[in-house]
Parts: C-alpha cells; structure tokens; sequence
C-alpha cells in the first residue's frame, strides 16, 4: 500500500457524553466523502463508535483488545475491517477491553501498547481518528502516546467548560512525560443550543478566553436529533440524512479542519 504522511488524531475528553464518538464516526465519514482514507480506531470499551459504523460484535473476531493483549499473534492488518463507504476503516472494539487495564498492570511499556500494535500501518492512511473512553485510564494514555493532536468536543455547558483546564493540564503532563509531539489542536463546540442562554454564554466563555480562543473551531455542533438515530441504526449522520442539520454541521467542520492545515 502507499505510504502517506499520516494524521494521527485522538477525539478526547474526560467527560462523558460530550460529542467524542459522534465527532469520531462523522468527522471520518466527511472525511472519507472528501477523499481522504481513514481508519478508526475504537479504544472505547462500550464500543460506541464500532456499533455507529454499522459493526456489530458477530462481525469480527480480532479487537483492538487482542492487539494490545498480543492474543494468539493476531496481526494488525487481519484485525482492519473495510466499512461499505469508500476510504473509510475500522479497527473495532471489544467491552475485553474494560480489563486491559488490569490485566496490563504489570507490564513493562504499557503505555506504549497501541503505539506499537498501530506501528505496521500507521501509514497507510491520511488519518487515523481514535476513540477514547470518558476517563484518563491507561487505555486514553495508550492512545495518547501514539497521537500527534488531539480534538476535543466541548459540550456547550458550564461543567464541560469547566473540565477543560483538566485536560490541558493532561495533556500538558503527557508531553513532557509521553509524548514530547502531543498538542491539542482544536476544540469543537458540540451539542449546541442556541436558544439557551447557557449555550451562548460557554460559546462567548470559549471564544474569549486566552487558553482557548484560538483552538476553538467556528463550526458548532447543533443538537440534532438526527444524530442520535443514525447513531441507532449504525450509519455516520453525513451518509444517513446528508439534509440533515447534523449532515451539514459535520461536513462544515469538516471542511473548517481541512483549511486549518
Ligand atoms: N449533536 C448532537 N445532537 C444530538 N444528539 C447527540 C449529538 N451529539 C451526540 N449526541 C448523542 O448524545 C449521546 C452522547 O454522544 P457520544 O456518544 O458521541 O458522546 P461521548 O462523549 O462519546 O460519550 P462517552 O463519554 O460515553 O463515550 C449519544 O446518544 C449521541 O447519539
Ligand atoms: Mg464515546
């Protein structure tokens, strides 16, 4: 396969239910449409992004937990699964993975299990977008250690505006003991209700303060509901209702991040 200057890029955010695995299944499906290839990889243990891509647990044998586990010496290349839309890939999950965590405790390098599972084909794609569950476990760590930016969905409420300090100083602690190329390269304003006062407030919150105004994208993400269901029935919103106002805001995002280079 040809080699090309891949983007490795962690969806984060130690709060749940921010936006991360919507962001991760849409910002690769508008992606991919832009002609881009892209793999996922789901380092969630609920599994939420692989469900959203129409991957059910019958599919698949290999996980991203018997990768890290180095189960039966399962190859990575066996463990990508190509999704029915053109470009776009998916290293699955598995709810295993909730014990890899334990199960690693002991082990030398654990940090570095993704970085070297991913290594044979980091390459072949023009971006990699990773899942992360809602807590700094090892499993985040994992994922931090092999990316070179991280995105995160920032709900538009005052508690999620809250954590961010958190999770710059996260970040801030990766690099200097990780990760020296680790940086958080944008923020992306998710579950959007203008008509709320809170929702207007956060945004102005975002967009003044020193920490963040510059990482923050334009594009918002609006409460759709839209989004949920394609959720549901396993399909990136963008494919599923391309009218939809989740279809628009993520193909705006999508082109926003593009342009940023
Ligand atoms: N813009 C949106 N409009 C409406 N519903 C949304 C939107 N974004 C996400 N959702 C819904 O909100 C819920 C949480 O979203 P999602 O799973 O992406 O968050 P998360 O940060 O990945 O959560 P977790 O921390 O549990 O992994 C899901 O049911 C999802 O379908
Ligand atoms: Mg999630």
């Amino acid at each position: 396969m040809e080699k090309k200057a891949t983007k490795a890029i962690a969806v984060a955010n130690e709060k749940g239910g921010v936006g991360k695995t919507v962001t991760v299944i849409n910002l690769a499906a508008a992606l991919s449409m832009a002609g881009k290839s892209v793999l996922v990889v789901d380092m969630d243990p609920q599994a939420n992004a692989t469900k959203g891509l129409g991957i059910q647990t019958d599919d698949y044998t290999i996980s991203i937990y018997d990768l890290i586990m180095g189960n039966d010496g399962k190859s990575v290349e066996e463990a990508v699964i190509p999704l029915p839309w053109k470009g776009l890939h998916l290293i699955p999950s598995h709810a295993d993975l909730s014990g890899a965590e334990i199960e690693l405790v002991d082990e030398d390098g654990r940090e570095n299990r993704l970085k070297e599972v991913l290594s044979p084909i980091l390459n072949n794609y023009d971006f990699v977008l990773m899942d992360t569950p809602p807590s700094l476990s090892l499993l985040t760590i994992n994922v931090f250690s092999c990316v070179s930016e991280v995105l995160v969905p920032c709900q538009t409420h005052p508690y999620a505006f809250g954590a961010l300090a958190e999770l710059f100083d996260t970040i801030d602690a990766i690099r200097e003991g990780i990760n020296p190329d680790i940086s958080i390269s944008g923020i992306i304003p998710t579950l959007v209700d203008l008509r709320t006062r809170v929702a207007n407030v956060v945004l102005d919150q975002l967009r003044t303060d020193d920490r963040y105004r510059d990482l923050v994208f334009n594009t918002m993400i609006r409460t759709n509901t839209t989004i949920a269901e394609s959720a549901e029935v396993g399909k990136p919103v963008v494919f599923y209702r391309k009218g939809s106002n989740g279809a628009k805001d993520y193909g705006q995002l999508v082109e926003e991040f593009l342009s940023r280079g």
